[in-house]
């Protein structure tokens, strides 16, 4: 198996010039310039974003509205010219169209053809793609049954609840039974059961051996699902790494659970923690760092305590999230 990452971006930046007269540099600069607010603005909406995406992986970008996510994966599909910065797509440069014969792409906010139904809207996508028309049928099928809208087969995509089209959509992406599948903000909208549905689904696709990258604001889904992440804000990577690194901390707090804890030794661990919580013969102990923990199991053995359990405590992805957003 190759090492070559499935997808990667080094140094993308992509700026916007918006406004009337702001698509066209020249003027929009002089508009700028002369500071005519309205006429013509600059949007940096990513400002050197690097990582990549290796084979079979589940990879989550996650970052708060406006992180430039989307940005970034419409610069990664080929969708808009980066203002700087390279990247790969499936072993070709961003932007060749050959990548996209076995790449499967969902977008934040789909266009369909609301008035047809699941396999008139399948059809039609596979009918993009070198399938006899007989591949095509089968693999609709196949999909309608995979995504859970066999019920709906024969309903116009306009009666459609939010989950249901994003499961048509996630349908959609999956038609040339790609390898690489790109979904931005999959969950975004959806209730806990049509989020766990598209979880489940992107489990299914890992089990098979896909690669998933998604965007997505919802760190729940995230710690669910993701082997690595990069975490974008203001348009810059402020993390990436698998979630398990990132959100253990070289100093990081140990919850220490034991019964039988005399007073003297409960003195000694309460002097290291930053919280002890009782619960009947059970005593909780939240050391603030690991480097006491030795001497906090210590003190309780040689005191006659019986020991439950020494865990360390994960900061959460929230932790993380807000922590980077705030450095940022
Ligand atoms: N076509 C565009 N023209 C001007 N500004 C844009 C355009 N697309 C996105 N932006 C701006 O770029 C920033 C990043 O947007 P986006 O990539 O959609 O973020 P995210 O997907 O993380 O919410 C935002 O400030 C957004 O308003
Ligand atoms: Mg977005």
């Amino acid at each position: 198996m190759s090492t070559a990452a499935i997808m990667s971006v080094e140094g993308l930046v992509k700026t916007f010039h918006t406004g009337f007269l702001g698509a066209l540099p020249a003027v929009g600069g002089l508009a700028a310039r002369l500071q005519l607010k309205g006429v013509a603005q600059r949007v940096e909406a990513v400002r050197g974003v690097t990582f990549r995406v290796e084979r079979g992986e589940v990879f989550g970008l996650v970052g708060p509205n406006g992180a430039g996510k989307t940005t970034t994966i419409k610069a990664l599909m080929g969708l808009i010219r980066p203002t700087a910065g390279t990247g790969t797509l499936l072993g070709h440069p961003l932007g060749h169209t050959r990548s996209r014969e076995r790449l499967g792409y969902l977008p934040e906010q789909p266009y369909f053809y609301e008035y047809l139904n699941p396999r008139e809207f399948l059809d039609f996508y596979g009918g993009l793609f070198p399938m006899t028309a007989r591949e095509r049928r089968a693999r609709a099928e196949q999909l309608i049954d995979r995504v859970g809208l066999r019920h709906a087969v024969d309903r116009p995509i306009r009666r459609f609840s939010k989950g249901m089209v994003q499961r048509i959509g996630i349908a959609q992406a999956l038609i040339n039974d790609p390898e690489l599948i790109v979904l931005d903000e999959p969950m975004s909208g959806l209730d806990p059961i049509g989020r766990k549905e598209v979880r489940d689904l992107v489990l299914e696709l890992k089990a098979q051996g896909k690669t998933v990258f998604f965007s997505s604001h919802i760190l729940q889904d995230v710690e669910q699902l993701c082997d690595r992440v990069a975490i974008v804000v203001k348009g810059k990577v402020r993390a990436e790494g698998r979630l398990g690194e990132l959100l253990l901390d070289a100093d990081h707090p140990v919850e220490i659970v034991s019964t039988h804890v005399g007073s003297a030794a409960r003195e000694t661990v309460t002097a290291l923690c930053d919280r002890v919580m009782d619960a009947g013969e059970t005593v909780r102990f939240h050391l603030r760092s690991v480097s006491d923990r030795d001497a906090a199991v210590q003190a309780l053995v040689t005191s006659g305590a019986r020991l439950q359990s020494v865990t360390p405590q994960r900061r959460s992805l929230e932790d993380l999230f807000v922590e980077e957003a705030g450095r940022a």
